[in-house]
């Protein structure tokens, strides 16, 4: 039986740093005099910093030089990181240890997929790098999600292929990524939002560890 490439999303699925996005977004579209509201941030869930921002600017129908883009580009990462100064285990989302652990355990693969440039800094202070087998984020991939290239690239460096691979996502724009990829592809949060995923569950401590494993046999 071939082994199982499991390729978890990071923001909102492993840690909770969806708000910290969310928050700083939100800031910088204030200081702009955009409205942005927890509906619009659901279209950038997933998505790159730089799309983030023409999407943010597109509400206020706002066209900016190059340069202002990128002076909001830094302060936007600055306010974001300054929430992640402190971050430690505490911040990992129930019910993701045990899964983690699980997959350990019955000797399957785990993948990163994530569209953040931040995200090895994530799981290096949460402690959590050692169970991945493979890391692909924002600084690795030139196609953001909804294109599957995060996960395609995780599932090469596995060795699996696609139809063996189980993408964790909280976005619509990686619930699409994933079954653009052929793989199976697991919502993690409002179903009615993810309602595309193949599987849904509100979060990991929704999910039987049987689940996990019949998706092994
Ligand atoms: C995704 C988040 O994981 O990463 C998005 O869902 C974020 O909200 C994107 O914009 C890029 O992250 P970063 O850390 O590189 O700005
Ligand atoms: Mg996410």
């Amino acid at each position: 039986m071939s082994r199982k490439a499991f390729i978890f999303d990071l923001d909102g699925v492993i840690v909770d740093t969806a708000k910290y996005h969310f928050l700083a977004w939100q800031k910088l579209a204030q200081e702009l005099g955009i409205e942005f509201t927890p509906e619009h941030n659901e279209e950038l869930k997933g998505v790159s910093r730089v799309r983030s921002l023409d999407i943010i600017l597109a509400l206020g129908h706002i066209e900016a030089s190059q340069e202002d883009k990128n002076k909001w580009l830094i302060q936007k990462n600055e306010d974001y990181l300054s929430y992640l100064v402190d971050m430690d285990e505490s911040e990992i989302l129930p019910g993701v240890l045990p899964v983690l652990e699980f997959i350990k355990e019955k000797k399957q693969l785990i993948a990163l997929g994530s569209a953040s440039k931040n995200a090895r800094p994530i799981l290096e202070k949460t402690g959590i790098l050692p169970f991945f087998d493979a890391i692909v984020d924002g600084n690795d991939v030139s196609n953001a999600k909804p294109d599957p290239e995060v996960f395609l690239r995780a599932a090469q460096l596995l060795h699996v292929s696609n139809e063996n691979a189980i993408v964790f996502e909280d976005s619509v724009a990686g619930i699409q990524a994933a079954n653009t990829a052929n793989m199976i592809s697991v919502g993690i949060g409002d179903a009615t939002i993810l309602h595309e995923a193949k599987y849904n569950f509100k979060d990991f401590t929704f999910m039987d560890l049987a689940f996990i494993e019949a998706l092994i046999d």
